[in-house]
């Protein structure tokens, strides 16, 4: 494994100490997509967005499916556990501390985040994702300790593809496995709403990452 297996894009922090976000797109995107995010998101952190490895008919993902909302969860875990390994080579090529790392993601990219913090406690800090679901699908995590680590979840109460029962079980998972979690709903579908992410954006300064 080397810090190049994933095609990626790595912006300095402009701030000096200022955290690290870890980015991760939504279906279809790329690297590049979600820079506006971070930017958005935690004005001055260093930003890490690297590409999914999946190519489903020429989209980017970071896991199979086998229909639309209907997860390989093999594939899930496997790839999460290459991801987990791709950033402790990043924390190490980019000397990044481990404890001031959030992940944020949207779709695709917020399921695999939140795959990272249930399969990989500890691996991050903290997380922002926006339409995200339980990722594990059918299958109950292990009781695996998150005590210590901040969660916002940004989820539409109307979105046909992370529906809101999935979004607010994956609150429960987490929260359950003690997690500090703040849910934000929106009465949208699957996007990532203006509002939501004025929330997120307050969330993750008083957060002190
Ligand atoms: C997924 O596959 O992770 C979700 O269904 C969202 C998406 O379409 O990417």
């Amino acid at each position: 494994m080397a810090v190049d297996d994933y095609v990626h894009v790595w912006e300095p922090a402009t701030e000096p100490g200022a955290p690290t976000v870890l980015l991760l797109h939504g279906t279809g995107a790329d690297e590049h997509d979600l820079l506006p995010l971070g930017r958005a998101l935690a004005p001055g952190a260093a930003l890490l967005s690297p590409r999914g490895r999946v190519d489903e008919n020429g989209m980017n993902r970071w896991f199979r499916r086998l229909r639309e909302g209907v997860f390989d969860v093999d594939d899930l875990i496997e790839r999460t556990d290459h991801l987990a390994a791709w950033i402790e080579e990043a924390i190490e090529a980019y000397a990044l501390s481990p404890e001031r790392l959030v992940v944020s993601g949207f779709s695709n990219g917020a399921n695999t985040g939140a795959a990272l913090l249930l399969l990989h406690p500890g691996v991050v800090s903290g997380a922002a994702l926006f339409a995200a679901g339980a990722p594990l699908q059918g299958r109950e995590p292990d009781p695996v300790d998150l005590s210590g680590t901040k969660v916002f979840l940004g989820s539409g109460v109307a979105d046909p593809i992370t529906t809101i029962d999935q979004a607010r079980l994956l609150g429960s998972q987490l929260e359950e496995r003690g997690a500090q979690v703040t849910e934000r709903e929106h009465p949208g579908g699957h996007q990532l709403a203006p509002d939501v992410l004025a929330q997120a954006r307050s969330w993750f300064s008083e957060s002190g990452f």
